[in-house]
């Protein structure tokens, strides 16, 4: 799906009419040409049509209209609009479009209600949010259906700008170039998460990381087992132990130009797959866990972005990745195991190994000397419990960072809800033979999850984004498709440029 900027009001093959919800049929289409208000008062009062939001009514056009199919997108009401509103309805457009094909849409932006949407949000904000929306609601994971079908041709959307002046132009170029880069960033991290775990293992994820970086200009390392052993990573070594699968430490470097004054380091998560390890799961659902690397991903998926925005500071990605399986040398319940830092830790359930991957992650990333280390997890199902599907779990040892990602996430759309890191919680995860552990329970499973990785990044401005919760959907909703979301890509694209604009 492609969405562009357009001068002429040419003719497409459908015509795209957003439409609040107030009023009557007449308020309904105030604004509109002639032609295209008479079939929204026509819809509005044969009851098929309110304009309630997230509402697509396609219609076949009367001989007047200005294209044969019309599509009538509901935004609700007039005084709810936002930027989410908007991604929302765009999504639910952009998974409709996608349905046709290989058509052309178009829509106008100097009329009716996305005039007042540009009027409200401002020109750059509305244009990024229909994009991010409609080519965001169109994604489908489709690698592995084969050869039968051919691949469907892409639909587009042409937003028809007219000959505005030029600092609107310039408004909506930069808020859709902004949008084009954190898409594909977002389906980027989609299509890995998304990807099984015989295609994706730590080697594949890693070479594909690679390529990301070569075609975009970023650095690239991996360290590989032996690198990993040097490092003294006991906690990823024991974790990827049951696995025939090696274990990889991906680290992906993007430095402007010109002095970097800043630098941002941001951790993500990379089981491969998770079966629990000896703390084996039930069998119920365990195929979703090859998306247990959406932390990872996302940290891929947002260095893409970031390569395209360049920001004015120095961003470093750490992929820990593992694959949590149970063959016959499989770290078991009991073990101690060594980190990075020399803190030693005891193994109560080895379901819990993302957070050991992430000890070692944690650890690494202090030798960039950063201002702020954000991690991303598919951590704890507890997050699930507390948050469902709807914010990822932000914890923080720094009240000025979670501040500033607060913020940032009103802006991107993205949710994120702070949940505490009391003393208490690092208390509990102390061990009696090591110096901590793995799992204390079923009590705050998240935040104990949380403190337990502030244990790993002490005296450094941290912050923990648990997004088991997010990370994954089973039904499509807005814009977000079944399965891989790509959350906290779009967040990580706004947080480095919010610290280096
Ligand atoms: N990857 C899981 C967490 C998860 C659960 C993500 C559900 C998405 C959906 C993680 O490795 C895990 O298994 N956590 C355990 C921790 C427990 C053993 C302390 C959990 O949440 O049950
Ligand atoms: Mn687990
Ligand atoms: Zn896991």
């Amino acid at each position: 799906m492609k969405v562009t900027l357009k001068s002429t009001a040419g003719r497409s093959a459908v015509r795209v009419v957003p439409v609040f919800s107030d009023g009557g049929g007449a308020k309904k289409a105030s604004g509109l040409d002639p032609a295209l208000a008479a079939v929204v008062r026509k819809a509005d009062s044969t009851g098929i049509f309110s304009g309630k939001k997230g509402e697509v009514l396609p219609q076949v056009a009367p001989d007047s209209a200005v294209e044969k199919t019309l599509f009538l997108i509901g935004l609700g009401p007039r005084k709810k609009l936002d930027g989410e509103v908007l991604r929302t309805v765009f999504g639910n457009l952009g998974r409709r479009l996608a349905g046709l094909s290989g058509k052309k849409a178009a829509l106008s932006l100097e009329q009716g209600a996305a005039a007042a949407c540009i009027g409200k949000l401002g020109a750059a904000q509305a244009a990024r949010c229909m994009l991010e929306g409609c080519r965001l609601g169109a994604y489908d994971y489709q690698a592995q259906k084969g050869g039968r079908k051919p691949r469907k041709p892409a639909s587009s959307l042409a937003l028809e700008c007219g000959d505005s002046d030029a600092s609107l132009l310039k408004d909506l170029r930069s808020g859709l170039k902004l949008a084009d880069a954190c898409v594909d960033g977002v389906n980027l991290a989609r299509e890995l998460a998304n990807t099984p775990g015989n295609y994706l293992y730590p080697a594949s994820l890693a070479a594909k990381a690679r390529s990301m970086a070569r075609s975009s200009g970023l650095k690239c390392k991996v360290l590989g087992e032996r690198d990993l052993q040097r490092e003294k990573m006991g906690c990823i070594l024991g974790v990827a132990q049951g696995s025939n699968r090696a274990p990889r430490l991906i680290q992906l470097e993007y430095t402007p130009r010109g002095k970097a004054e800043k630098t941002l380091v941001i951790v993500g998560k990379a089981v491969t797959f998770d079966s629990g390890g000896i703390s084996i799961k039930p069998a119920g659902g365990m195929q979703d866990m090859k998306f247990d690397m959406a932390g990872g991903a996302a940290a891929i998926g947002a260095m893409q972005a970031l390569a395209r925005l360049k920001p004015k500071l120095r961003v470093v990605a750490i992929v820990p990745s593992a694959e949590n399986l149970l063959g016959g040398s499989a770290y078991r319940p009991g073990d101690v195991l060594t980190s990075a830092s020399g803190k030693t830790i005891e193994i109560i359930n080895t379901d819990a190994e993302g957070r050991l991957l992430l000890a070692d992650a944690l650890h690494y990333s202090r030798r960039f000397k950063p201002d702020a280390v954000v991690d991303m997890a598919t951590l704890t199902g507890a997050c699930v419990i507390a948050l469902g599907t709807h914010a990822s779990g932000l914890m923080s040892n720094d009240k000025a960072l979670a501040r500033q990602l607060l913020k940032v996430s009103a802006n991107c759309g993205e949710r994120i809800w702070e949940l505490p890191l009391f003393d208490e919680y690092y208390k509990m995860v102390e061990s009696k033979v090591a110096d901590v552990r793995n799992s204390s329970g079923r009590d705050a499973g998240a935040s104990t999850a949380g403190a337990f990785l502030g244990h790993f990044i002490k005296g450094v401005p941290w912050a923990h984004l648990d997004i088991a919760g997010t990370a994954w959907r089973q039904a499509p909703l807005g814009y977000q498709p079944r399965g891989a979301t790509g959350a906290g890509v779009r967040l990580m694209v706004e947080l480095a440029l919010s610290m280096g604009a």
